[in-house]
């Protein structure tokens, strides 16, 4: 069994995106701005502070700025559309992001399509998500692009494999699928798309060479999921109470490990796996969106 690194490999992409930042600004006037990230982050909850912050934190080891608007819990979805709208007419900022979940007043579908699509470096806006599906140059959501740069970067072979994809959520299950499929560079998989009212899931399951957990469902995958040989992607994330540690919690993943990974040749861990990918996912689409490559 090999562990999928996602915390080095995110260090190394890193330092390459951090160095041909500085190329593009020795090349470029001193003066000239560094790609920006804004975030809005509604309300208090731990998590997506948590994510925020991370975010916060890659953009500046890259060399990139990044602001977070930050707005309370019972703002309006009038008030937060116009604060979107602010941005996206904002020559200063190059990617935008909101982090999800939203208060349940706020309709995400209406926020994600009030998004500038050149600055929707989340890749959530249908027009994003259609020219991905159609093969044509667009933001790829953050998750599922990380998840593929791992299984390049760990030199994990995908033409021809079965993989399957246990949820099909619009941020993580359904790119995935799409972009799995593709006739394209770490791509060409046949790709089978399961849910909750799939019939027979670990028989599937078993079938897979890739398997792509990506439920939401603490430690859901065990070892009658899984057949030897195969290479786990644990997108989950599960806060899981552990007093021995500073912060009151661990992380968890929809895969039990200690069961699963002995049966793998390649797994990812939680933490350390999908997670720090992700964030590169979402720099190297701000890095895209400031050297304006996608929408020319
Ligand atoms: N919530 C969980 N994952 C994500 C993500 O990739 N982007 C945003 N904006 N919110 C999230």
């Amino acid at each position: 069994m090999k562990l999928i690194d996602g915390k080095n490999i995110a260090i190394q992409i890193k330092e390459e995106i951090a160095a041909e930042i500085r190329s593009l600004q020795d090349i470029q006037d001193i003066n000239v701005r560094r790609p920006h990230l804004a975030a809005i982050l509604v309300g208090n909850n731990p998590a997506s502070e948590t994510y925020v912050a991370n975010k916060e934190k890659a953009c500046a080891e890259v060399g990139m700025s990044s602001s977070v608007y930050k707005m309370s819990e019972d703002v309006s979805e009038k008030e937060l559309l116009e604060n979107i709208d602010f941005i996206n007419h904002d020559e200063e900022i190059d990617g935008l992001i909101v982090q999800l979940p939203l208060p349940e007043h706020i309709s995400v579908n209406k926020i994600i399509a009030s998004i500038n699509p050149k600055k929707d470096v989340d890749g959530f806006h249908p027009v994003n998500v259609g020219r991905m599906v159609l093969g044509q140059p667009a933001y790829i959501s953050a998750t599922p692009l990380g998840i593929s740069l791992l299984l390049e970067r760990s030199g994990i072979p995908t033409a021809g494999k079965h993989c399957v994809i246990v949820g099909r959520s619009n941020i993580v299950g359904t790119p995935m699928s799409i972009l799995l499929s593709r006739n394209a560079k770490n791509a060409n998989c046949t790709v089978t798309l399961c849910h909750s009212k799939t019939k027979n899931l670990s028989e599937i399951c078993r079938t897979a060479d890739i398997l792509i957990a990506a439920i939401g469902k603490c430690e859901m995958i065990t070892a009658q999921y899984v057949k030897k040989g195969v290479t786990v992607i644990d997108v989950g994330m599960h806060r899981v109470e552990d007093n021995t540690k500073k912060s009151g919690f661990r992380l968890k993943g929809d895969v039990l490990f200690e069961e699963v990974s002995p049966l793998c040749e390649y797994i990812t861990p939680v933490p350390g796996g999908v997670g720090p990918m992700t964030i590169i996912g979402l720099i190297i689409n701000t890095l895209k969106a400031y050297k304006q490559e996608i929408y020319k």
